[in-house]
């Protein structure tokens, strides 16, 4: 089959379609006929050599696609061929044909294109995670996104929303539009405030209960202050670094009752995805089906274009998905 491969990390341009071996299949497993993808920042770390696939996954990059069922391993009993499908890959969503395990496939609703079913799976399925599973953000509660109209972003400020919480975002100030017309109350422009002020001055001094963040370390002590009495900090990427250089006082952390709770989706056990997979269906099908949630695509590339793509995604220019169209 093809693929898109790379020989040595790099940037961009390192990427090109080649040949690969097509996966085989596995009990409980479902081939299935790729017809798109999507990009996230993993592909683009895992490029640069600086994010190995899990053992026991696909090398080939791409972390979620939808398609359609092409044949059945033994035992499958959710599925038949032509269905289609799509759902959260270790690895190797940039190819041809790929290889899920039958509970992690969801079923694309009737009036979505492939395209809408790729932008779907990784970010929902990890805003889902992160505020359900991890945050157990309630009804009522204030939460803070930071990059907000990431894909992430756009995805948690949906599902946030329909919980019933109430969404403060930090992004770049060309995307806050987005962001509010998700459901956001507010945006706050990182590049110009301090977004730990403008939270406390937002919530009359009283804080967020929750934060999702990718920035870590430049973030970590405007994040501890935004935080409120049994606030919970979800770390979910490194964007800005690991290493937090000021002292940290950790009596914020007795004082406010804090918890801090980092996660990876990808390294996460069949087990474990297969209940997220389970419990965000049942919260977000008929939501899906109704309109009320929706993937966001900024933009979509055919797969011949991938490094355009990966370089457009590393200029911080989209909001929401980028999808690559595969086409044989
Ligand atoms: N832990 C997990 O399980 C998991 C799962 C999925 C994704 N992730 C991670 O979540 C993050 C978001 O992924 P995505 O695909 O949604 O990203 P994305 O759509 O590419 O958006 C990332 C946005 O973050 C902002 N940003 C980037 N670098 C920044 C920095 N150093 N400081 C401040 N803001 C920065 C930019 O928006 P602005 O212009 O608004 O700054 C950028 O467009 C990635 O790091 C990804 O690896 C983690």
């Amino acid at each position: 089959m093809k693929a898109i491969l790379f020989d040595q990390p790099g940037g961009p341009e390192v990427l090109y379609i080649g040949e690969a071996t097509r996966p085989e299949l596995q009990a409980q497993h479902v081939l299935v006929k790729v017809a798109a993808t999507a990009l996230n920042r993993a592909d683009t770390l895992q490029r640069q050599g600086k994010y190995p696939a899990p053992p026991g996954e696909s090398p080939i990059l791409g972390l979620e696609m939808a398609g359609t069922v092409v044949a059945l391993g033994e035992g499958v009993s959710r599925w038949k061929a032509g269905d289609r499908v799509c759902g959260l890959l270790g690895g190797g969503g940039y190819a041809e044909y790929a290889l899920i395990h039958e509970g992690l496939a969801l079923p694309i609703p009737a009036d979505w294109t492939f395209e809408q079913a790729a932008a779907m799976p990784e970010v929902f399925l990890t805003a889902f995670q992160a505020l359900v599973f991890l945050a157990k953000l309630q009804a009522g509660e204030r939460l803070l996104i930071h990059a907000g109209a990431s894909g992430v972003g756009t995805a948690a400020i949906q599902i946030a929303r329909e919980m019933g919480a109430e969404v403060f975002v930090t992004a770049s100030a060309a995307k806050h539009q987005i962001c509010l017309d998700l459901g956001a109350k507010a945006a706050i422009d990182y590049k110009k405030q301090d977004f730990a002020e403008e939270i406390l001055r937002l919530t009359d001094g009283e804080g967020v209960d929750v934060i999702m963040d990718f920035i870590a370390a430049p973030y970590f002590h405007q994040n501890v202050k935004s935080l409120r009495t049994d606030g919970r900090l979800i770390l979910i990427a490194l964007m800005g670094g690991a290493k937090v250089e000021e002292a940290l006082n950790l009596s914020h952390f007795l004082r406010k009752r804090l918890s801090l709770i980092g996660t990876t989706l990808r390294a996460r056990s069949l087990a474990y995805k297969i209940q997220l997979n389970q419990e965000f269906w049942a919260f977000a099908a008929k939501k899906f089906k109704e309109n009320q949630l929706k993937p966001i695509i900024d933009s979509t590339f055919d797969w011949k274009d991938a490094s355009q793509a990966h370089a457009y995604m590393e200029s911080n220019r989209n909001q929401g998905k980028i999808v690559l169209q595969i086409r044989s």
